[in-house]
């Protein structure tokens, strides 16, 4: 069964609920079965999701924090911050610092997304608690969830509103010069930056495409995929990069590229030192 899907915020072009699941898929069966479901704008805005790396010329307000507050925290411990960089000197000295990548120049908007222990430490000092429960990997960790829903929640807002973006991984090639270039205090880490921008409808891309559900949801337990549901995905894989004019790469040999070797981290070999550094203590 098709529904109309309303025109999104930025004007792409209309498609049917079928359409949206067969991109995200590639399988027709998957797209018949899954149509039926109820349908609204939000599910539309996740599955019509795609990282847009190439912007127009205009400036936009880093005005979409209640979203990105509005994200679930652990505990309502709120354990990240996100620095808004607008100024055009610094965003070109951190692209340097990230893989020389060229949309954090053009995006009018990076947002650093910081996994903030700083701001309880200081908390627990002031009310001259010991803050243990801080030094544990455990901390760590929900810092870290805390500004990845945060940042999901700002890129979907973003999208909502005909806005387009990136996250940057890279800015953790160089940690700690990312680190003095945001003047972060000890125990924060910026895990991702994310470009904002609006769109260039003159650079077409389209929805990459995901593995087939039956790799990634396991029922009752876990249980590894099964070997032609990955070559599967190669294929369908392959027909995108096709279509895209990019590099022709089975997946999963990207993957495992991906994953290879120490030279693969790209510089993030060192994060685990950086972060003794810092003051996190890991333990
Ligand atoms: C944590 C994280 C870091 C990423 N870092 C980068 C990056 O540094 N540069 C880039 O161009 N894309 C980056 N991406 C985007 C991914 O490459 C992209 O999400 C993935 O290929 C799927 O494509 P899609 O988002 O268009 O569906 C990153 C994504 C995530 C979630």
């Amino acid at each position: 069964m098709n529904r109309e899907v309303p025109l999104q915020a930025d004007g792409r072009r209309v498609t049917t609920v079928r359409d949206r699941l067969w991109a995200r898929y590639r399988d027709d069966n998957i797209a018949e079965q899954l149509s039926s479901v109820p349908w609204n704008n939000v599910l539309d805005a996740m599955l019509s999701h795609r990282s847009i790396r190439s912007y127009l010329d205009k400036p936009i307000r880093p005005e979409i924090l209640a979203a990105a507050q509005s994200a679930p925290t652990t505990s309502n411990l709120q354990a990240w911050s996100v620095i808004a960089v607008q100024d055009p000197d610094r965003k070109a000295r951190l692209a340097v610092l990230a893989a020389n990548q060229r949309h954090i120049l053009d995006a009018p908007l990076l947002f650093a997304f910081v996994a903030d222990l700083a701001r309880l430490r200081s908390i627990s000092a002031d009310r001259d608690h010991p803050g243990i429960a801080l030094d544990y990997i455990e901390a760590f960790i929900f810092a870290i969830a805390d500004a990845a829903f945060a940042a999901q929640n700002t890129l979907l807002a973003a999208q909502s509103l005909g806005l387009g973006g990136c996250y940057i991984g890279a800015m953790r090639n160089h940690p700690a010069a990312v680190a003095d270039e945001l003047a972060l205090p000890d125990e924060a880490m910026v895990v991702f930056g994310m470009t904002i921008g609006y769109p260039d409808p003159s650079v077409d891309s389209d929805v990459k495409p995901r593995l087939p559900q039956n790799a990634v949801l396991h029922r009752e337990g876990y249980s590894s995929a099964a070997p032609d549901t990955l070559a599967e995905y190669d294929r369908r894989m392959q027909t995108f990069q096709a279509e895209q004019n990019m590099r022709l790469i089975d997946w999963t040999e990207q993957a495992a590229l991906r994953v290879r070797d120490e030279a693969a981290l790209t510089g993030r070999r060192v994060l685990k030192e950086f972060l003794m550094r810092r003051g996190f203590s890991l333990r």
